[in-house]
């Protein structure tokens, strides 16, 4: 918890002024986490974008377009929804200027060079960066589990064929996979989130709760799955668990899963929550 956070009621002293947020990137899950905190009035948020939009923006939306503006207009918290590479070069310095920031692309923290960055930006800066669950969940029974220190997970990605058209053209194996299941690519999280930045998310987010050398990441490419797919399989001493995420798609952009806003924002109102 921040100094600001803090106080002796436990609520939040920014709870007056009302919640404001910044949001890097205003594509499918940026525009849609904007939304869905703009549909409680407590909140205004403040979005970096490339250029300026055509058109009305929505009410208690402001845009900029340089990240300096957004950090001047000092938001209590910033959520990233844009790119491993914007995640990259605008999310230390938010954190270095003392605010928190929310990161859809975690993939981008696969990079050692990102990581470093970030972990000094957050000591200098007293922020925190946030892990959202994003497309999967269970990471609190996961992080729980890995303290045992006995533990072994397996995060396989199960898409449709059509998901990975040129990767299994390249590969030579599009005719295989019209019929079964095929396997692009077996493991380690970090391999997994720099050889597929725009897919990979969850993997590292799951590797992360669990440990990068005990977590095995697998990329499937399945004609019998219909929808983005996940699955979690955890043994160790505290038990076993099989988890399960099969994700519809946004109703505005087929392309992202519906819950990958849903998440951001729950993380979002989860910061402002004095209740954790
Ligand atoms: N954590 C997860 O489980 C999870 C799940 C799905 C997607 N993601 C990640 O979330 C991110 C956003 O996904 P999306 O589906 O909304 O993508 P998208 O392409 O629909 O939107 C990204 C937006 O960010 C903008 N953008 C890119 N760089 C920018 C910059 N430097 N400054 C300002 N705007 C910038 C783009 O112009 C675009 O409008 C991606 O990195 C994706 O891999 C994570």
């Amino acid at each position: 918890m921040t100094q600001e956070r803090s106080t002796a009621a436990g609520a939040d002293p920014g709870e007056e002024a009302g919640r404001h947020v910044g949001v890097i990137g205003y594509g499918a899950a940026g525009r849609a986490c904007a939304a869905l905190l703009l549909a409680d009035p407590r909140y205004r948020l403040t979005v970096l974008m490339r250029s300026p939009m055509a058109g009305q923006l929505p009410d208690r939306l402001s845009a900029v377009t340089s990240l300096d503006a957004l950090i001047a207009a000092r938001p209590q918290i910033v959520v990233e929804a844009a790119s491993a590479e914007a995640f990259a070069t605008l999310a230390p310095a938010c954190l270095l200027a003392g605010i928190d920031v929310v990161a859809a692309s975690v993939g981008a923290l696969q990079s050692r060079e990102t990581w470093d960055a970030v972990v000094a930006a957050c000591s200098e800066g007293r922020s925190r960066l946030v892990l959202p669950s994003g497309a999967v969940g269970g990471l609190d029974y996961i992080a729980a589990a890995a303290l045992s220190g006995d533990i072994a997970v397996t995060y396989t990605s199960r898409k449709p064929p059509a998901a990975w058209t040129a990767e299994l053209a390249a590969a030579g194996l599009a005719e295989a996979a019209r019929s079964q299941a095929v396997t692009l690519f077996e493991g380690s999280a970090p391999e997994a989130a720099r050889l597929y930045p725009r897919n990979l998310n969850a993997g590292l987010t799951v590797a992360l709760a669990a440990g990068i050398d005990r977590t095995l990441v697998r990329v499937v490419a399945d004609p019998a799955v219909t929808t983005n797919t996940h699955e979690i399989a955890v043994t160790g001493a505290a038990g076993d668990a099989f988890l399960r995420f099969a994700n519809r798609p946004s109703p505005d952009n087929p392309k992202t899963s519906m819950i990958t806003a849903l998440s951001l924002a729950s993380a979002v109102r989860k910061r402002f929550d004095p209740m954790q």
